[in-house]
């Protein structure tokens, strides 16, 4: 089989990569290289026949249809978006021209390729998207997002999202492209880009720097390590049904404020300075219209495709932190780029 992955230089595209090779799988990783990427993420398979790069825009059609008819995938995986909440809030645009125009683009030019071809059943196109789209749950734990909840999205980056969702299920509806769309909770784990949570709150507590935790820390987030995500990746891709969406969660509610702590223990254990990590904790401004909670319910993937998260919150937060202590020289170059390391997503 061979994957058209967008976004491969990303966090999750680069796991989805180095994934798909390990077991045998063919890919053509197109990426943009925006300030997000690295192709350190993939260098582990870069020189694998089974790898090929093309930088290249989502939003260049032109690009697309080449890229379609050089490599002849047998399916896509479309990953490459703007991702950043904050940064949606300071500046929507790049959001609405990557995540909607580009997701546009994408399905045009495969559904051309895949007309081309005689409309093959087994071809796919994968849309992966976020359980942002769903909205904001209340506290109540019996109550989750299932595949049927209605989109409410409240920021830039999950209204684009959710458009992006909107477009798929259109291809698939009114032009037969076989799609299957998967819609999941925060990842975390390696080569995440230090302006997300995590790696943020590792990259400052070795600094000895405070710990900015959003409003009162009480917003409650479900985690799932990235590696578990790429693995529900590949299953929903090779055996979701056409048409088809599936909600990924790790069954690992926390708030913020739980999670730092926690990343705080692991530091104090594994980088001992003496003095408690959680000391350096403090409170800034909320994020303007914060979600209060994301809960999953992702028992269709687990009893359709028997698909369960594998690491514990606890064990991939030790792998996360172990990770990056010893890849600095990947995490300390990328603080160095636009906005890393800035409270963004202020500019309302
Ligand atoms: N990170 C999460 O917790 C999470 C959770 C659920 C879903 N998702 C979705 O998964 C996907 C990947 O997320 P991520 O965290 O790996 O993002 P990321 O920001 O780490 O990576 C995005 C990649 O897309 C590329 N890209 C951006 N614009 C492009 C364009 N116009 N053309 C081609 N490439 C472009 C970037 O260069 C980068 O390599 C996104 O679609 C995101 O919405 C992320």
């Amino acid at each position: 089989m061979k994957i058209l992955v967008t976004g491969g230089a990303g966090f999750i595209g680069s796991a989805v990569i180095r994934l798909a090779v390990s077991r045998g799988l063919s890919v053509i990783n197109l990426d943009a290289l925006t300030y997000a990427a690295s192709l350190e993420n993939v260098a582990s398979v870069a020189a694998s026949p089974l790898y090929a790069f093309e930088h290249a825009d989502i939003r260049d059609r032109e690009a697309l249809d080449r890229i379609f008819n050089a490599h002849h995938p047998d399916a896509v995986m479309h990953l490459a978006a703007e991702s950043h909440v904050d940064r949606s809030i300071d500046g929507p645009s790049d959001f609405i021209e990557t995540n909607i125009t580009g997701t546009f683009n994408l399905l045009e030019a495969a559904r051309k390729y895949w007309a081309g071809k005689g409309r093959p059943e087994h071809f796919r196109f994968h849309h992966i998207s976020t359980d942002e789209v769903f909205g904001s749950l209340p506290a109540d734990p019996s109550v989750k997002f299932i595949e049927e909840t209605r989109y409410d999205p409240r920021s830039p980056y999950s209204a684009s999202k959710a458009a992006a969702d909107h477009l798929v299920r259109a291809w698939h509806e009114t032009y037969g492209l076989p799609v299957v769309l998967s819609n999941c909770s925060n990842n975390y784990g390696p080569y995440h880009f230090p302006e997300k949570l995590i790696p943020l709150m590792i990259i400052k507590a070795l600094a000895g720097e405070p710990l900015p935790v959003y409003g009162d820390g009480s917003n409650v987030r479900d985690w799932l390590y990235v590696e578990d995500h790429a693995d529900a990746l590949l299953t929903v891709l090779q055996r979701g049904e056409t048409g088809r969406s599936y909600n990924i969660g790790g069954n690992s509610e926390r708030t913020n404020l739980e999670l730092v702590t926690a990343l705080c223990a692991v530091l104090d254990e594994l980088r001992p300075t003496g003095k408690p990590h959680a000391k350096l904790i403090s409170f800034v401004k909320d994020r303007p219209g914060h979600d209060a909670r994301y809960a999953i319910d992702a028992s269709r993937i687990a009893g359709e495709l028997g698909w369960e998260p594998s690491v514990s919150l606890d064990e991939g937060l030790r792998r996360t932190v172990r990770w990056y202590l010893k890849h600095e020289s990947w995490w300390r170059p990328l603080l160095a780029r636009d906005g890393a390391g800035v409270r963004l997503g202020t500019k309302v």
